[in-house]
C-alpha cells in the first residue's frame, strides 16, 4: 500500500460556504503532489473547532491517510480555531515542526510570529496546520518539505530513529 498518502484540510468560514476559492487548498494539494504524495481526501470546513476536530478525527483514524495539512485559522483572529483542534486529536506534538515554519517564515513577514501553527501526531497520522494565504502555503511546505517522507516513515514505524 501507498505509505505516502495526504490528506487537505481548508479551515475557511469562506470557502466552506462557497463563496471564497480554496486557492491555498488547491495550492497545497498541487505541493504535496509533487512532493511524491498522493492526495486521497480533501475538504473545506468553516472555522469552528468541534467541525475541525471531527474532520481531523475521522482522518486520523482512517488508515489510508498518514499525513494532514490544513490551511487556514492559525491566526491571532477570533474565529482561528485550528491549532486547538488540533491539539484536540493529537496524542503528541511536534513543537519543532511548527517553530521552524514560523522561524522561517520571519524571513518573508514579520507577521509569522501571529500565527500560531501547531503540529503532531494523532495515531499513525501527522498533522501539521499551515497558514491561510497561497504566500504562506508556499513558503511553510519549503520548510517542511524535506522531512515530510521522513516523518511519515517513522511515524509509521518503517524507519529507525536517526536512520
Ligand atoms: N507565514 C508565511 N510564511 N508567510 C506569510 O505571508 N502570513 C502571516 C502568518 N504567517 C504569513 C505567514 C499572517 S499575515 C497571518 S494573519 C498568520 O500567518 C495567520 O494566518 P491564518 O489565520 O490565515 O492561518
Amino acid at each position: 500500500m501507498d505509505r505516502y498518502t495526504a490528506a487537505v484540510l481548508t479551515a475557511s468560514d469562506g470557502v466552506a460556504a462557497g463563496t471564497r476559492q480554496d486557492k491555498s487548498g488547491d495550492t497545497l494539494q498541487r505541493l504535496l503532489e509533487e512532493a511524491g504524495f498522493t492526495v486521497v481526501e480533501r475538504t473545506a470546513v468553516a472555522d469552528d473547532q468541534a467541525r475541525l476536530a471531527a474532520v481531523l478525527g475521522r482522518w486520523a483514524g482512517d488508515a489510508r491517510i498518514h499525513l494532514v495539512l490544513t490551511t487556514g485559522g492559525t491566526g491571532a483572529g477570533p474565529r482561528d480555531v485550528t491549532p486547538e483542534a488540533t491539539r484536540q486529536v493529537i496524542d503528541k506534538e511536534l513543537p519543532g515542526v511548527a517553530e521552524a515554519m514560523r522561524s522561517e517564515s520571519l524571513r518573508h513577514t514579520p507577521f509569522a510570529m501571529t500565527s500560531r501553527q501547531a503540529a503532531g501526531i494523532a495515531g499513525d497520522t501527522v498533522i501539521i496546520n499551515l497558514p491561510g494565504s497561497e504566500k504562506a502555503v508556499r513558503e511553510c511546505f519549503a520548510v517542511i518539505r524535506p522531512v515530510l517522507r521522513h516523518l511519515v516513515d517513522l511515524v509509521c514505524g518503517h524507519t529507525a530513529h536517526g536512520a
